[in-house]
């Protein structure tokens, strides 16, 4: 790329001369949040991505959201900066052996967390998010037994929080186990007025000293909304800082602690999306996510009943 281009103004006109919308999360680099059209959680994402007119869906996340967007839009171009984006909690829950799994254990409804690839979303009844699990749950009759998957942090809080007793696969998302809890009580005593908030992938025991516990979008308008308090420790990816800053000047967010010095809490799979690399793939109109139509069509069914419940 010509390094005198102005890479802001060549996305905006992209944008215009293609119809193309461009969708961030909170976990993109700065820049890419400030020329998207909208950044927002999972669940914001896929409702957004649901009722676009754009003729193309340029998506800055990572693999599963931007399949989610193709999943509901099969006749839009859907495009992704850099195909490798990836999650570790989807790669933890591979078709083959979650089949396995289901099979043993008959009779039980399969929830399954929207990190996760298109195969398994068709191997389960309903989708969810961290916005709107805790719902998607307290909808299954009671007597239900029920499959959760991938991530056992979330299934394990929402066991919690809902008094249920799912069976839960056991994934993670690497960047929510770094975080250390002896750590963020130093923190806590050398800033006792600070709240923590926390995603609901994180380890139970950070989950049980964070004073607030959701989604990216939840965590954020926490933060904003939060009149009492001027300093918070942030326990997710570092990315969502970035909004908290523009939106809440005036306050300070500390990163959370991670248990090793040599970790961080950046995403590499959302990391490997950059400006350029989003530049180029709405010039060349490439990497473009494709789906085998079958596959679509299995996965959009959980998926619909979770936009059902969410409405
Ligand atoms: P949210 O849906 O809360 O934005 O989370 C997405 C994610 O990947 C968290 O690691
Ligand atoms: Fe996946 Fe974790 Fe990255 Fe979220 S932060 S995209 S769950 S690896």
């Amino acid at each position: 790329i010509d390094p005198t281009l102005d890479l802001f103004a060549e996305i905006e006109r992209l944008k215009k001369e293609k119809n193309a919308v461009l969708l961030a999360h909170y976990y993109q680099e700065a820049d890419i949040q400030d020329v998207a059209d909208y950044i927002g959680d999972s669940l914001g994402l896929a409702q957004y991505a649901a009722k676009t007119n754009a003729d193309i869906i340029v998506f800055a996340g990572v693999h599963f959201m931007a399949e989610t967007a193709k999943i509901l839009n099969p006749t839009k171009k859907v495009l992704l900066p850099d195909l490798n984006a990836g999650c570790s909690l989807a790669d933890s829950a591979p078709a083959d052996l979650f089949k396995c799994f289901k099979e043993q254990h008959p009779g039980h409804l399969v929830v399954s967390y929207v990190n996760c690839s298109a195969e398994i979303k068709a191997l389960s009844d309903i989708i969810c998010t961290s916005s709107n699990a805790e719902r998607i749950i307290e909808s299954i009759p009671e007597d239900q037994p029920i499959i959760f998957a991938p991530d056992k942090n979330l299934g394990g809080y929402l066991n919690k929080k809902t008094g249920r007793n799912m069976v839960l696969w056991n994934g993670a998302c690497m960047v929510h186990e770094i975080f250390s809890l002896e750590k963020i009580i130093k923190l806590k005593t050398r800033h006792p007025n600070a709240k923590v908030l926390a995603h609901p992938e994180c380890e139970e025991a950070i989950l049980r000293v964070a004073d607030y516990v959701g989604s990216t979008t939840q965590i954020l308008q926490y933060a904003v909304q939060d009149k009492t308090t001027q300093e918070f420790i942030v326990a997710t990816e570092t990315g969502i800082i970035h909004q908290m800053q523009k939106d809440a000047p005036e306050k300070t967010f500390i990163p959370a602690p991670p248990n090793n010095s040599c970790a961080c809490n950046d995403c590499p799979h959302m990391k490997l999306n950059t400006l350029e690399k989003l530049y180029l793939c709405m010039e060349y109109e490439t990497p473009e996510l494709v789906m085998d139509e079958a596959l679509r069509k299995a996965a959009l069914k959980p998926i619909e009943r979770m936009m059902e419940i969410s409405r």
